[in-house]
């Protein structure tokens, strides 16, 4: 009985102490030391090139800001989860039990995000999603620990449905990979484009990461839309593309997409990307001093041109830099690290930016065309679009 008491009286002495400032000299120790950053991002498969993206923003946002967080030197830990859904728990777990980072970063899939989502809202770990739009993260799951600093899978689309109309497209298949992101990126494509008038012939989709395209762009060719409206990206956007053109479609039925579509594979397709109309929270040619300096310093630091995916990676580098300056270090004062990055204006490459009240960026969307392996801007298609973060309830 004493002894309990004596334990009791204890832990209440340390909660008192540390949150009057007194901090005991372990708990001083602790937040002196490096903070843990978990990487989780897909470094193989048809998504490897935009993991990369994102970590090489990741690190220059870091380093612009001196190399620390809060005036802590960083630890890195590092996992490939090949954007395979079946090991997104197990691979997330790895990062908060073994390697006990205080931050995850990732990632890149969206199948691959629910792991993540499960774990850290278990785990109350601090969780940046530098790409993943699956609604769920910022709508029925949402979390006070989890920030995303690029999109839900249904903004960029909702932004396309009019522009076609506009171009005089009434008649539209849409073809994507069927998993969460291309579903979901279907339903803002619906409603934007139903909504302007135009009807959608046929819905079309294959398994992710699946590029056997032909016996689809046969199928397209016989139903003859006026336009075809897609979700791809990476490596298997790239062959989309090529396919595309070398079935003889390009030319004849305009083809559009959310911006991923030509990020990052503009290189890889070549001229059979010219004339691909996205909409996009970013583009080449924004051409405002902000972006030109990212661009110049992007390429100069990784000798190769920076993409959404980068941006976005700097955007993740630049709130988490905010957030621990807020909170000088102590990634503990969970309350006060929240405040400062749900309340920070994000002085974006891609525009200033804010975060929706279910921690989701509230964004322009741009309309690009593709142009000499440029996402040429040509104008707003959305201005400070938000998504609806419905069903959120933060704890
Ligand atoms: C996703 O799975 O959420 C995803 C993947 C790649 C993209 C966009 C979204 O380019």
């Amino acid at each position: 009985m004493t002894t309990r008491r004596l334990v009791l009286s204890r832990s209440a002495a340390l909660i008192g102490a540390a949150s009057t400032g007194l901090l005991l000299p372990q708990i001083a120790r602790a937040q002196s030391g490096k903070i843990r950053v978990g990487l989780m991002l897909p470094y193989t498969g048809t998504f490897a090139q935009l993991g990369v993206a994102i970590e090489n923003g990741v690190r220059m946002a870091i380093n612009e800001k001196g190399g620390k967080l809060g005036g802590r030197d960083i630890e890195w830990f590092k996992v490939d989860d090949e954007a395979e859904p079946s090991k997104g728990v197990e691979n997330a777990t790895k990062l908060v039990q073994r390697d006990k980072v205080d931050v995850l970063i990732g990632t890149v899939h969206s199948g691959v995000q629910m792991g993540i989502q499960k774990v850290v809202r278990e785990s109350g770990t601090l969780c940046l999603i530098p790409n993943a739009g699956v609604h769920a993260a910022t709508r029925a799951l949402c979390a006070p620990n989890v920030f995303r600093t690029s999109f839900t899978n249904s903004q960029p689309t909702l932004a396309l449905g009019k522009a076609m109309v506009d171009k005089g497209h009434k008649k539209a298949v849409w073809i994507t990979w069927k998993y969460a992101a291309g579903d979901e990126a279907f339903e803002g494509f619906r409603d934007s484009y139903t909504k302007a008038g135009g009807t959608i012939i046929k819905e079309l989709g294959l398994p992710f990461p699946n590029v056997e395209f032909q016996a689809l762009l046969t199928e397209i060719a016989s139903l003859k839309p006026d336009a075809v409206a897609c979700f791809f990206a990476g490596g298997g956007a790239a062959k989309f593309i090529k396919d595309y053109a070398a079935a003889g479609l390009k030319g004849k039925i305009p083809l559009y997409g959310s911006g991923f579509l030509t990020e990052g594979v503009l290189d890889a397709a070549g001229p059979a990307a010219d004339g691909i109309i996205t909409t996009m929270h970013y583009g080449d040619s924004l051409n405002t001093p902000r972006d030109n300096k990212f661009r110049l310093e992007y390429a100069k630091t990784f000798r190769m041109q920076p993409d959404v995916y980068a941006v976005q990676g700097y955007d993740t580098g630049l709130l988490l830099a905010h957030g621990m300056a807020a909170v000088k270090g102590d990634i503990g004062a969970k309350q006060a690290l929240y405040k400062s990055m749900e309340t920070a204006v994000i002085d974006s490459p891609r525009g200033k930016w804010t975060m929706s009240p279910s921690h989701n960026p509230v964004q322009d969307m741009y309309l690009r065309v593709v142009e000499n392996k440029e996402n040429k801007v040509i104008g707003v298609a959305a201005k400070a679009l938000a998504d609806s973060g419905a069903g959120c309830k933060m704890a």
